[in-house]
Order: C-alpha cells, then structure tokens, then sequence
C-alpha cells in the first residue's frame, strides 16, 4: 500500500513525525504487507528555523518530493503548489494521500488530490474556529467536506463532523500533536540547552508568539498588543518573544526600529525541542498559536490565548487557557490570573484535563483507520483490522460512529 503525505508548515512536520514511527513500526512486524510512505514537503516554509530544524530534531526522512513554492498571495501560493502536487501524485498515484491541518499546504493537497479522484484523509478534521475571516478556517472546512477519511482529534471535532453532516466519514482518534509531546519531552528536558543559552531561570519567564493575520496585518492592533505586552514585561514578568518571520516582516515594515528589549526579549524562531523546553519551564505562555494552546496544557504551561475564539475548546474547559483577544486589560488580568494561581509556575492540570485528546497514541489509530478505509473498498482483511496493536474495537477506527 502507497501513502502520499503532504506537508510544507511548520506545525506539519511535527503532526508527521509520529505517524512516520508508526508507519516504521508497522513495517518492522513480520508477515504484514508493507506500506510505502512517500513525503511530499511544499516548500510553504523554507527558512532553516521554520524548516530543517524540525526534520533535523523530529528525525524524519529527506522529503521525497520538495516543491520549493515559497510564500506569495494565497492564491500564487496555493496555485504554485497544487501545480506540483498534481504533477507528482499523476507520477506516484498513491492509495491514500494524507494531509493535516489547516494551512495552505493543506488545501492545496486535497484540492489536487481529490480532483484525480484519488482517496484523501485528514489529520486533524473537525476543527472550527467559527470565524471565516481566518485562512485557516476556510482551508478546514474545504478539507473536511472534500477528504473521504477524517481523522478527528478531539470530542469537540467529532461534533462539529457530525452537525455538518460529515459523521460517516469520521473517526475519532485523539490528537497526534499529544504524541509528538510525550515522545519528545524526555528529550527536550535532557538535551535543550534554551535555558542557559537565554540566562532563564524555570518559572522566571513567560513566552509569547504571535503570528495569525488578524494580530499581525493590523498595524493597530499590532501596536496595541506590544505595548501591552511591553507592560507586562515590565512590570509583572520578563517575557521571551521568538519571533515569527510573519510577525517580523510585519515588523520591520511598521516598526523598523522596534527589537524588542532587556525584558521583552526577542529571539529567533525555535525548534521544536527548544520550543518544548521553554514552555515546560515558563509561568505562562501568551500565544495566538494553535498548536501551542494545547502544548501548554500537555506541559502544565497556564495559557493565555490572544484571539477571540479557540478551535480547542477543550484547554478551556480544563481551565489551563483564557481568551483575551487582543485586549491589552484582559491580558494583563489574565497573566495577572495566572501568576497568583500558580505562584511558582508548573500547574496542577488534572489528568482529566487532558483525556480529551486521547491516551497519546493517535498515529497509530490513524495509520489503523487509513489501512481500514482501503480495505473497506478493496474488500480483503488489513493488517490493521487483523492484528489492530491499539486495541481499539475495530468500529471505532472504521468510522462507524
Ligand atoms: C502558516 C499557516 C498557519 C500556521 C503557520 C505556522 C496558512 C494560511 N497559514 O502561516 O495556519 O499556523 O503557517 O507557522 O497556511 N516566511 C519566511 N520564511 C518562512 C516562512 C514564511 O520568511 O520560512 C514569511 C514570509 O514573509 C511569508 C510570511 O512569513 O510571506 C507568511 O508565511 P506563510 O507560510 O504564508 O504563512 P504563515 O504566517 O507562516
């Protein structure tokens, strides 16, 4: 069986690395047909510290396929690259073709994909944030009602799946950004030097990132959260701010004197392992990230969220996140909220908090419902089906529910 993965973020190449382990797992057990895993990167990031890092630290394999799209408009970038991915799944013809997330990688892989009526599953349906004024959101809701294996990470997405109509094509899987926390935490912990290399002390700091377009491509309220997190920095807690090349860019066009100072401090993007350590050892983070919403919760990091709404309603509810837009009071009164609950840091999130994302072993039950879903149509027993290694009742990874 042939998979075709596409990425080209970020926040990709993280959700791959455990599926790519589960994938080498599977095929390291005797007497089951192997499976070809072919990786398709399309170049949507491209600097070392959003890119190579990541393949570098997670140990995934040379992207087999590299499109080098770059950045343009939404519309040169998603045409660059559904150009090359339709040239190469022409070339490859994969039995499934496997996207993630949001980003525009993601809509142009089963934009391509689906109009060569090639089978399509993605990693991480069901999320919404509500708001179609985000890229984001758009490229969700095309990826969802166009994939035929929806692989959805939380209760809130599978309900979400379910009122548009889209139940039969679900499973639910549990969160595969979890994996990559607990397979890697160990090893943040023992080989991250982020803490000397930046003179922090855990519990000492707080970090921020922030790069959506809607807190970035308005010079006002761009503005206005700087200075708000100038304040805070100044007077209630140093802060560490890598910098996004989107935030920068933004930056040096509004603000080009701006860099940051002693206390609101600017560094350069992170890896991953870093990025991980940082946050374990942080008071609070403030971010208008997905990914870091949920990471926090996993590292016992109090989040403050800088945008109206969360597609993870789920860290809410544990209360390990508050939304504060990009309200300068709100988000002192939340950072405020946070240092007087956890005075040292490191927060008590229940067990419970975080069982919404599934035991941690997400890619293996989505390489399960992958492996189902062909079958279901060539109609001769999986391996996956045969000898399921979690343990699940089989209907729960054939979408039955
Ligand atoms: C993209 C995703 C977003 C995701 C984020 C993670 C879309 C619509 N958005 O946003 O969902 O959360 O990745 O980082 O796909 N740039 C560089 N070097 C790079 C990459 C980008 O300098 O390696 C700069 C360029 O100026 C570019 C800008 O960042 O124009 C934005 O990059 P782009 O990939 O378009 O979107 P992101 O903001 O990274």
């Amino acid at each position: 069986m042939k998979l075709l993965s596409i990425i080209g973020a970020r926040p990709q190449f993280v959700k791959i690395a455990p599926l790519v382990r589960a994938i080498d797992r599977h095929n390291a057990r005797p007497g089951v047909t192997k499976l070809e895993h072919r990786i398709l990167h399309t170049g949507q990031h491209y600097d070392a510290s959003m890119s190579r890092v990541f393949f570098d630290e997670l140990d995934l394999p040379v992207a087999d396929f590299h499109l080098g799209v770059g950045s343009g408009t939404h519309a040169q970038q998603t045409g660059a690259m559904m150009i090359g991915i339709e040239r190469v799944l022409e070339q490859e013809r994969p039995d499934t073709t496997i996207v993630y997330g949001d980003t525009n990688s993601t809509l142009a892989g089963v934009l391509a994909a689906s109009k060569l009526k090639l089978r399509t599953a993605h990693v991480e349906a069901g999320l919404r944030s509500f708001d179609r004024g985000m890229p984001e959101e758009v490229n969700r809701l095309v990826a969802d009602h166009i994939s035929d294996l929806l692989l959805a990470p939380t209760p809130t997405a599978m309900e979400n799946l379910r009122r548009e109509g889209c139940a039969e094509r679900a499973v639910s899987t549990g969160d595969i950004m979890y994996d990559s926390v607990l397979h890697y935490r160990a090893q943040a912990a023992s080989t991250s030097s982020v803490l000397s290399r930046l003179a922090l002390e855990a519990g000492g700091y707080g970090v921020v990132t922030l790069h959506r377009a809607q807190n970035t491509d308005d010079p006002a309220r761009l503005k206005s959260i700087l200075r708000a997190l100038d304040d805070i920095a100044r007077d209630d807690l140093p802060l560490i701010f890598p910098l996004h090349p989107r935030t920068a860019s933004r930056l040096s066009t509004l603000l080009p004197n701006w860099g940051g100072n002693a206390r609101l401090r600017v560094v350069e993007p992170l890896g991953y392992l870093d990025s991980l350590m940082l946050l374990s050892n942080a008071r609070v983070c403030l971010t208008d990230s997905g990914g870091l919403q949920k990471e926090a919760l996993f590292v016992g990091c109090p989040c403050v969220t800088l945008r109206s709404e969360t597609e993870w309603v789920e860290t809410l509810d544990a209360q390990a996140n508050v939304l504060t837009d990009g309200d300068p009071a709100r988000l002192r009164a939340a950072v405020a909220f946070w240092k007087e609950r956890y005075p040292r840091g490191g927060a008590d999130f229940t067990p419970a908090a975080v069982a919404s994302f599934g035991p941690g072993n997400a890619a293996q039950a989505i390489l399960d419902a992958i492996q189902n879903i062909s079958v279901q149509e060539s109609g001769s027993p999986s391996d996956a089906a045969r000898t399921s290694s979690t343990g699940r009742a089989e209907l729960e990874t054939t979408g039955a529910q």
